[in-house]
């Protein structure tokens, strides 16, 4: 039995009734990485901004949970976290937070050991949930802890796009590469894009890109896209510091600009939801159904 066959054989003997197929609207991003403190949150947070100001209705989800720092980030102190979707069965819509440039997002919350320890019922209250919500939003952007973990896997399977964020140090790419790894030996096709964050100069981000995605095309024959570089920038710890994000307090730097420069990018490349292209919903459901790809 395979990586993914056995997920889903335990995801499947836990939480088994799950519900029917789903169709969303919502673009899913699952931004990820191998090494932890890479920018995953700032990215995520900053490029939600970005999206909002193009107009689009965005909401993200801290999966980082019981470590989740959106909303130190924002400075905001959420009233509700995903655990009391989760754990509490709360509707879901009253656990959204609005954050800056009316983004809305759901912290991360504390107090839940693990998602697979869910019971069956509670997991099909979430997933309808989940599905409800990303009806209304044009963007969802899930914002996961350091690395993969069994909870955190089948959300970055099911995204319609998977952000590999890394740094140009070779621990950093090499980090990543295991996680690429761990993600390809447990789903297919699987549209992931790379942000290298922390760079001094482009070139700084083309050279790291291409030294993952040579060693990704050669070991685990998976295409990589680069999203772009991000520049190493003061700003960011400053913004963490402040709880402002950077984008709002300095919206004309280099590095907000790199970021503009990715929700472009983002929107962009579209995602074509066809009948062989399964929902984000829809394709997390099958992990808990027999007999159903990934
Ligand atoms: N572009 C950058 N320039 C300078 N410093 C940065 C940059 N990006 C991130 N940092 C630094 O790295 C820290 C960690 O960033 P962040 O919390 O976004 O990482 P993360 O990947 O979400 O971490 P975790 O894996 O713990 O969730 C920031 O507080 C900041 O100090
Ligand atoms: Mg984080």
């Amino acid at each position: 039995m395979d990586q993914a066959e056995s997920l889903r054989k335990r995801m499947e003997e836990r939480f088994a009734g799950a519900p029917a197929v789903y169709r969303n609207k919502a673009k899913t991003l699952a931004v990820v990485s191998g090494k932890g403190g890479v920018g995953k949150s700032n990215i995520s947070l900053n490029t939600a901004l970005a999206l909002s100001d193009k107009g689009k209705k965005v909401l993200v989800i801290d999966l980082d949970v019981g470590m989740g720092n959106i909303d130190i980030l924002i400075g905001r102190q959420a009233l509700y976290t995903v655990v009391d979707v989760l754990n509490h069965k709360m509707p879901i819509h009253r656990a959204l937070s609005t954050g800056p440039k009316g983004i809305r997002y759901i912290s991360g919350g504390t107090g839940l050991n693990t998602m697979f320890e869910l019971n069956r019922d509670k997991w099909a209250f979430f997933l309808k949930e989940l599905s409800t919500v990303l009806n209304d939003f044009d963007l969802v952007v899930f914002d996961m802890g350091a690395g993969l973990s069994k909870d955190q896997l089948p959300f970055a399977l099911s995204a319609d796009e998977i952000l590999v964020v890394t740094t140009p140090e070779p621990t950093s790419i090499m980090d990543a590469y295991s996680a690429i790894k761990h993600l390809t030996l447990n789903g297919r096709e699987l549209r992931l894009k790379v942000i290298v964050n922390r760079c001094i100069n482009q070139k700084d981000g083309i050279s790291a890109f291409l030294r993952l995605s040579n060693t990704v095309n050669a070991f685990l024959q998976q295409k990589l896209e680069y999203a772009g570089p991000i520049p190493e920038d003061p700003l960011v710890s400053k913004a963490v510091v402040e709880q402002q994000p950077f984008l709002i307090r300095h919206p004309r730097s280099k590095l907000s600009s790199a970021v503009y420069l990715l929700a472009d990018s983002l929107l962009e490349s579209r995602t074509v939801k066809t009948e062989g292209n399964r929902s984000f919903i829809d394709k997390l459901s099958s992990f808990f159904r027999r007999g159903n790809a990934t």
